[in-house]
């Protein structure tokens, strides 16, 4: 059946080869900093001025010029361009790698490192630099307030209304680099084949927590599997 909705979720995987760090491989985040001292809000109001200064060395390491989108953004970028039904990239990343990639209807679900909130007048703001505890917020002028525009463990993710309803009418869900931890993205799988017509697809470097839910799974590499995948979706007359 020609599909007519597409919902690709993305993870830290398909950063990878970027240059970026995934959370829970041997040599990632999760097992160099403890997500209780950096990633939750008690952190941020324990020691505000630490969780300020992970997330900038964040940013920075983000901006090098060396961190550069990899065959599997790209690929994705060419389906949502090709393809001629509804296309949604929901990623889990904080990097802006997949519009760099030429992607657009792109959901950041855990936010963005390229984004600040103020706490005080609740602006959101595009930003580059460091941000600290004396940091002004160039709406509300009050100082000390900004934080970054990333959703911390034990806070609410982001378009979840919109991301419910793509996956009551998704026919292809494509998952691609992620380990299947985290929810609600790692029960998304489970809602599309819930919805009576959606056909399930995991990429991975390796299986998945919930690599036994997907109807069809494909393992490597995302810059060499996900481009011969989308290759071979692209060849499907729609
Ligand atoms: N190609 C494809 N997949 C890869 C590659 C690669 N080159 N390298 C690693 N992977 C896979 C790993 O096998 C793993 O399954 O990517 C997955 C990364 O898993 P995690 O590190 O758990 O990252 P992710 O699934 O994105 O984490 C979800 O957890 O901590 C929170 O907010 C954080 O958004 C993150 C969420």
């Amino acid at each position: 059946m020609a599909e007519k909705n597409i919902v690709i979720l993305t993870g830290a995987g398909i950063s990878k080869e970027s240059g970026l760090d995934t959370f829970r491989d041997a040599d990632g985040l999760w097992n160099k900093v403890r997500i209780e001292d950096i990633a939750t809000p008690e952190a941020y109001a324990r020691d505000p001025a630490r969780v300020l200064e992970f997330y900038n060395m964040r940013r920075h390491s983000m901006l090098d010029k060396n961190i550069r989108p990899n065959p599997a953004h790209l690929a994705l970028a060419e389906l949502e361009q090709k393809f001629p039904g509804n296309f949604l990239l929901i990623t889990q990343n904080i990097d802006n790698l997949h519009e760099r990639a030429g992607s657009t209807n792109i959901l950041h679900i855990h936010g963005e490192i390229l984004r600040i909130r103020c706490t005080a007048c609740q602006e959101i703001q595009h930003f580059k630099s460091a941000i600290s505890l004396t940091s002004i917020c160039n709406i509300c002028d009050i100082i000390g307030r900004l934080r970054p525009h990333v959703v911390w463990f034990g806070e609410m993710p982001f378009h979840m209304e919109e991301i419910e309803t793509a996956l009551e009418l998704c026919d292809l869900f494509v998952s691609i680099g992620t380990s299947g931890n985290v929810y609600p993205a790692a029960g998304f799988v489970e809602r599309v084949k819930n919805n009576g017509h959606g056909h399930t697809v995991e990429l991975n470097l390796e299986p998945s927590e919930g690599a036994t839910l997907f109807a069809e799974t494909y393992y490597g590499p995302a810059s060499e599997i996900v481009p011969t995948y989308i290759k071979k979706i692209l060849r499907q007359s729609w």
